[in-house]
């Protein structure tokens, strides 16, 4: 049965391209069904538009605090869209317990170090401050702790010297758009064992 996907953007993704790339290779278990953003102005809506994946935005903003507002009006276009499995792909919302619980064990997400290295933001400056000769990123299933569920996958790179928080950004995202589109393969075809490039 193939997994109907949503992607929860919220800037360029380059992820959510690296996804949709692979889930158009006509031999993934998965398929796309929608691609939803809390920013409207998020450049991977148009991106996804001309994949011919449908889109929607939820901007965050009106919600003021309003969190559990803006995930039920978020969560509306998912349910809509048959979605059973969400990737959150440069999504910067942080979401609740709630919202979670309601993909449990269905709900990825793609994180720019090695967990449990560096969880939230700032990862590539925090392991050049820490001297670290490698870094890299994390798939991992969603859990209501930022940045804490079960691994699926890893891609390690090395620092250079030299390296700044860019240099750095630049050489994992390399990895991360080789990393995510091969757990996102396994994932949805029921295979959960952790994939280290
Ligand atoms: C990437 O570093 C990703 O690891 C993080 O958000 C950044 C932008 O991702 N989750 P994308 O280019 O929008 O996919």
């Amino acid at each position: 049965m193939t997994r109907r996907v949503a992607i929860l953007i919220s800037g360029g993704g380059s992820n959510m391209m690296a996804l949709l790339r692979d889930m158009g290779q006509g031999d993934h278990p998965a398929q796309p069904v929608l691609v939803a953003s809390n920013d409207p102005s998020a450049g991977g809506l148009a991106k996804a538009a001309a994949a011919g994946v449908a889109t929607v935005a939820v901007d965050h903003r009106p919600f003021g605090k309003d969190r559990a507002a803006f995930e039920a009006a978020l969560m509306q276009p998912i349910l809509d869209s048959g979605a059973d499995l969400i990737c959150l792909a440069g999504f910067m919302r942080v979401l609740t317990p709630a919202f979670v619980q309601a993909f449990a064990g269905r709900m990825l997400n793609i994180h720019p170090s090695l967990l449990p290295l560096y969880p939230g933001l700032h990862t590539h400056q925090r392991a050049l401050e820490a001297g670290d000769q490698e870094a890299g990123c994390t798939v991992h299933e969603v859990t209501p702790v930022l940045d804490d569920g079960p691994i699926l996958g890893q891609a390690r790179v090395p620092v250079m010297p030299g390296d700044t928080a860019d240099s750095l950004a630049t050489r994992v995202l390399e990895q991360e758009h080789r990393l995510y589109p091969a757990v996102l393969r396994r994932f949805a075809a029921g295979n959960r064992t952790p994939i280290y490039l």
